[in-house]
């Protein structure tokens, strides 16, 4: 089975590592007086109605609390979701309507607060591995029904797992140093120059669905670039793409149908599966936004001036030859499941036609599947593609990458054994 909490914590290792770096650097020269929060002025809470729980649940989903909240398996919203870093464990929190463990004390105010800047009821500042520099964008009346829809769940009691961050990475005060530069740089506000369902699609995708997350590129102190936004990163070792209307390594070449087939059910025609951490998103999220919501998302995305990527995507070399042992271990490995012409066998998901990750030489998400295997629920039931690694050689797991580069993206790939070699002989130590 593959660890849903591992890929995610991968995601943001790189990340906060240097988010911590850029902290200590920082801290060094703001000071510790900065670490007093600014308080909102309280606003009594609003009655929880069933409108607004029922509000609250689609906004929940659009937002994907989900993803990092709730444990494979484990209870909605109890927290738990390991974020390995180079420093450390962070555990993300119980977040159901518990009073000791949860945020059953939490006022509308100290919810709000958390998801604008960052800052625990008790004044302590949150890690950015907790997206709220997308959130802080989030309407107020939005926040408090996604806090009416939690607290409408059943209560789980599920004290936090205390960090494991090693010192001067646990000092929470110092991110205020870090906030105080980036906090507000994507902050959304509509443009009077964009159309009602452009604005729409511009709120969902980046203070709800937050994809610049994954899909910006981060400036050297690890905040998201405010010129190269969507414009494709790296996230947990796989390639988020670009997703403005760049021709060459972006979206310029999808319709419309294309892409909202992809956000609705997670594959889409000629352009292949979502595979590991987007299809996470598809399946928590972006396959319950209705029709409407799903169209002003793909207008959004649309209207993006085309940016080149930020990821540095190796030159496509011409396809000048095939090995023939990739061949046959495809035939013998993957057949079952993806035909050679690029059809998926009984499967949609299957279809590797067009798929991204084919036309990328460097073949970085192919390897990530060969190792992770990948996984999404869909309307049809689960799809499914187990991990390779440990069954073949690193030799022949290379081989197989780069014939699915050659047959379905006609380039020549340049996976190498070695991108294999430590997780293939943990792998085969099991
Ligand atoms: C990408 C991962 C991620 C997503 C998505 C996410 N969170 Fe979190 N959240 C975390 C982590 C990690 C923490 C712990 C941060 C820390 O300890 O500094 C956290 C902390 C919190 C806290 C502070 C709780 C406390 O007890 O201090 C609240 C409230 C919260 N999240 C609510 C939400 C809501 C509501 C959503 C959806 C709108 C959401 N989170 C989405 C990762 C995430
Ligand atoms: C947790 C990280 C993450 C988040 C959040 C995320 N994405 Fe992605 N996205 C990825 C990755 C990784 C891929 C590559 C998937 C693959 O190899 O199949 C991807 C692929 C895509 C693609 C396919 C692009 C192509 O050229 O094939 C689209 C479209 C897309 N994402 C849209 C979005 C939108 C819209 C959002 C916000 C609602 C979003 N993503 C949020 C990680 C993410
Ligand atoms: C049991 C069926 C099955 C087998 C066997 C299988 N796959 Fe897959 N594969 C899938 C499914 C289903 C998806 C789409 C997964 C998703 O959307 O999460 C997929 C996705 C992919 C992708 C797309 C990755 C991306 O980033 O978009 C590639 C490449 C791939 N498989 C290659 C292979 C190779 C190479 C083999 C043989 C070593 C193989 N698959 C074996 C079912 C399978």
């Amino acid at each position: 089975m593959i660890s849903r909490a591992t890929s995610r914590g991968n995601g943001l290792r790189i990340c906060l590592s240097l988010i911590a770096l850029a902290v200590v650097i920082a801290a060094g020269f703001i000071g510790r007086r900065l670490a007093t929060q600014e308080i909102d002025s309280s606003i009594p809470d609003v009655p929880r109605t069933s409108e607004l729980v029922t509000r609250g649940a689609y906004l929940t989903r659009a937002a994907d609390c989900a993803a990092c909240h709730t444990q494979p398996g484990g209870e909605p919203f109890a927290g738990g979701v390991a974020f390995e870093l180079p420093f450390g464990t962070l555990y993300s929190t119980n977040i159901t309507a518990d009073r000791d463990t949860g945020i059953g004390q939490w006022s509308d105010d100290d919810f709000v607060r958390a998801l604008h800047r960052g800052v625990a009821k008790d004044g302590r500042n949150l890690y950015p591995a907790f997206p709220y520099t997308s959130y802080n964008a989030m309407t107020r009346d939005d926040a408090v029904a996604i806090k009416a829809y939690l607290f409408s769940l059943p209560i789980v009691h599920a004290p936090d797992t205390p960090n494991r961050l090693s010192f001067p990475f646990d000092q929470r005060w110092a991110l205020t140093a870090w906030k105080w530069m980036f906090l507000d740089e994507h902050r959304f506000r509509p443009d009077p120059n964009r159309g009602e369902l452009q604005n729409r699609g511009a709120y969902l995708s980046t203070a709800l669905g937050h994809c610049g997350e994954c899909h910006t590129p981060r400036n050297a102190l690890m905040a998201m670039s405010t010129r190269k936004i969507l414009a494709g990163a790296e996230v947990s070792g796989w390639h988020a793409y670009n997703l403005t209307s760049d021709r060459a390594s972006g979206l310029g070449d999808w319709t419309d149908a294309q892409l909202a087939q992809f956000l609705s059910v997670g594959h889409a025609e000629d352009h292949g599966p979502a595979a590991g951490p987007m299809a996470e998103v598809v399946e928590n999220s972006t396959r319950y936004l209705t029709a409407e919501d799903v169209r002003a998302m793909v207008t959004y995305l649309r209207g993006l001036p085309a940016r080149s990527s930020g990821y540095k995507v190796p030159a496509a070399a011409p396809l000048t030859s095939m090995d023939i042992r990739g061949r046959l271990l495809f035939v013998q490995a993957c057949t079952g499941c993806h035909l050679l012409d690029g059809e998926g066998r009984q499967s949609a998901w299957a279809a590797l036609r067009g798929d991204h990750s084919a036309r990328e030489s460097s073949g970085t998400n192919v390897v990530q599947v060969l190792i992770q295997g990948s996984q999404i629920e869909t309307g049809q039931g689960p799809m499914f593609m187990h991990p390779f690694i440990g069954g073949y050689s690193d030799d022949e797991l290379a081989a197989i990458g780069n014939f699915v580069i050659g047959q379905f993206g006609l380039r020549q790939g340049s996976i190498t054994p070695e991108q294999f070699r430590a997780r293939n002989a943990s792998a085969k130590a099991k």
